[in-house]
């Protein structure tokens, strides 16, 4: 499943929406907060500001130093609510030990949460109401399904990890009247894994454990979708380390029907999901101030 090609025509999508927007006078924009110098955050977030940029929306990357206090960036967030030229704002996780995600993430304004991580948006979405904002991943996961014509009406799917920004919210849109999807969903304290997988229609790797799903798990036909992005060491490689998903592409290939690699696959996908939440989130801000 190719997830760079599809991403590509939902950004055309989402341009086409800022352009209206903004002949309405409304530029949608965005702002991505970055604590400390974790590299990876750091490519994930100059990615979602060029990404911003090419469809014509606002974006802005606050960074803060690895010792910034909670109060600091709370104070961050507070301003970022107020501010009438940002429609989005997303703080990018992990945050530095010292500060408290929960705290931080309960701050943002939910009707400016495109990460859709707010307990009041998570609450929204667990109970299926339309208003809420959607996960980026698990949002661009399901996308891809309904992209491919991947029957999930009765289905059973298999996910693999159970994190609040994937392998959680995954299972409740799966299971959702309208995509009807019956989940098991596996984490690191299930017993005997690899039986489960075997009786998946649809695996759905999140754990964040390279090579954890290979070939000979999967059940013949079956469609599998992998969320997961690892660095491994690779003197080959000119940066030294090549990226590879939670499962074993090769082997796995083999069996599947469909398979998503990594990259190319669901990363795209997040990004023009966020694209998507932004544009959306200033559609209704702005219907809200002329109402
Ligand atoms: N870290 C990894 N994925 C995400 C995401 O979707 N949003 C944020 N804010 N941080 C992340």
């Amino acid at each position: 499943m190719d997830g760079r090609a599809l991403a590509a025509r939902i950004r055309q999508q989402v341009a086409e929406g800022v352009r209206e927007l903004k002949e309405r006078g409304v530029v949608p924009g965005l702002s991505v907060v970055l604590v400390g110098d974790d590299p990876a955050s750091a490519i994930y977030v100059k990615n979602k500001a060029k990404a911003c940029e090419e469809v014509g929306m606002r974006g802005e990357t606050i960074r803060m130093r690895a010792n910034t206090t909670e109060a600091e960036l709370v104070a961050v967030v507070d301003r970022l609510n107020a501010s009438k030229q940002v429609h989005g704002i997303l703080v990018q996780m992990p945050l530095p030990r010292q500060i408290h995600s929960d705290v931080v993430l309960r701050r943002i304004d939910p009707a400016k949460d495109v990460d859709g991580f707010h307990p009041v948006n998570v609450g929204r979405m667990l109970a299926g109401d339309r208003e809420a904002f959607v996960p980026c991943t698990p949002a661009g996961v399901l996308v891809l399904l309904r992209e491919y014509n991947v029957q999930t009406s009765g289905a059973h799917c298999v996910v693999v990890g159970r994190s609040n920004i994937v392998g959680k919210p995954i299972m409740a849109l799966l299971i959702q009247p309208g995509t009807d999807a019956t989940v098991t969903v596996c984490h690191s304290r299930t017993r005997n894994m690899t039986d489960h997988i075997r009786q998946a229609d649809i695996v759905i790797a999140a754990a964040g454990k390279p090579g954890l799903v290979t070939g000979d798990m999967i059940k013949p036909g079956a469609v599998v979708v992998d969320v997961g992005i690892n660095r491994v060491d690779d003197a080959s490689h000119p940066r030294g380390y090549r990226l590879v998903g939670d499962v074993d592409f090769d082997s796995a290939r083999e069996t599947a029907s469909l398979i998503t690699p990594v990259p190319g696959g669901v990363g795209p996908m997040t990004i023009a999901m966020l694209l998507r939440n932004t544009l959306q989130a200033a559609v209704r801000l702005a219907e809200k101030r002329a109402a």
